[in-house]
């Protein structure tokens, strides 16, 4: 039942349902939930989530806090209590598969909580992810792009500013290859001078081809980044719009999220 819809969603040219394409045209799905309800223990989280991004996108998930944007991460990555629906990476029907076998499938995830280890350097926190890929970034490459942690590369995680280890976390997920990075609230909190780095990293690594699917608090950051967004409220999504519709949609925003 479920496997059947892997080939039908590589062969479709867009996204069935939900939000098109940025162009309309022909869309390389990378990621499709389709009716993603999630559960942790008793408590009914996400109630039919359905959404899609492309190779290459940026994607934002805005909202309020509480609304289900960090639990539609996780729905993903399978690290809720449970969850049901239809959950397709890469032609992949993931719904019924344990969390390590979804992240081959070339996830890497940045939790809000960072999970940067305090007594390692901040290099061998770098080097600590198993590959999840081929291809992965040289500590080189990463080190050009956050030279930042080139310099700080020999300092206990511990010690690091709050913006040098989100930089961190961002980082670490590169070297493992993953091609679908699912980024959680990374400017929160950070120096404007942070976030702007962070926010040249993104353009870098959507340059590079990578797919991005980011949480945001700071409307600000991600909307010139994104090539489209949902609005999610109360485990549902409530809106889906491209980049182009965000002039049009800022009386929504505001009322949604106050921005
Ligand atoms: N581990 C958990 N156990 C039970 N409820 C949770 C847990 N994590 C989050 N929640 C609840 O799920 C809802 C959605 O939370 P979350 O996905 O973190 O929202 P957002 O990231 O949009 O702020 C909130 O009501 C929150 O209290
Ligand atoms: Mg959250």
């Amino acid at each position: 039942m479920a496997e059947e819809m892997a080939p039908q969603l590589t062969a479709s040219a867009a996204p069935q349902g939900g939000a098109q394409g940025p162009s309309g045209g022909r869309a390389d799905l990378l990621l499709a939930l389709k009716d993603v309800h999630a559960w942790y223990g008793e408590s009914h989280i996400l109630h039919g989530v359905d959404l899609t991004v492309n190779r290459g996108e940026v994607v934002t998930l805005l909202g309020r806090n509480g609304a289900g944007r960090t639990t539609t991460l996780k729905a993903i990555l399978g690290l809720v209590g449970r969850r049901s629906g239809s959950i397709v990476v890469h032609g992949t029907e993931t719904v019924h598969l344990p969390p390590h076998r979804i992240a081959h499938l070339g996830l890497g995830y940045c939790p809000e909580e960072r999970g940067i280890f305090a007594s390692l350097s901040c290099e061998e926190n770098l080097l600590l992810p198993p590959p999840v890929a081929t291809g992965g970034m040289s500590l080189e490459e990463i080190y050009a792009m956050f030279p930042n942690l080139r310099e700080r590369r020999t300092s206990p995680g511990g010690r690091l500013s709050g913006g040098e280890q989100q930089m961190l976390s961002v980082a670490r997920i590169l070297r493992t290859g993953a091609k679908l990075l699912l980024l959680d609230e990374i400017s929160e909190g950070l120096a404007p001078v942070i976030v702007q780095a962070l926010g040249r990293a993104i353009r870098a690594l959507r340059g590079k081809g990578l797919t991005i699917v980011m949480v945001e608090q700071n409307f600000r950051f991600a909307a010139p980044l994104a090539d489209r967004f949902y609005v999610v409220e109360h485990g549902r999504v409530i809106e889906a719009f491209g980049a182009d519709e965000l002039e049009a949609r800022r009386g929504m925003l505001h009322e949604v999220l106050g921005v």
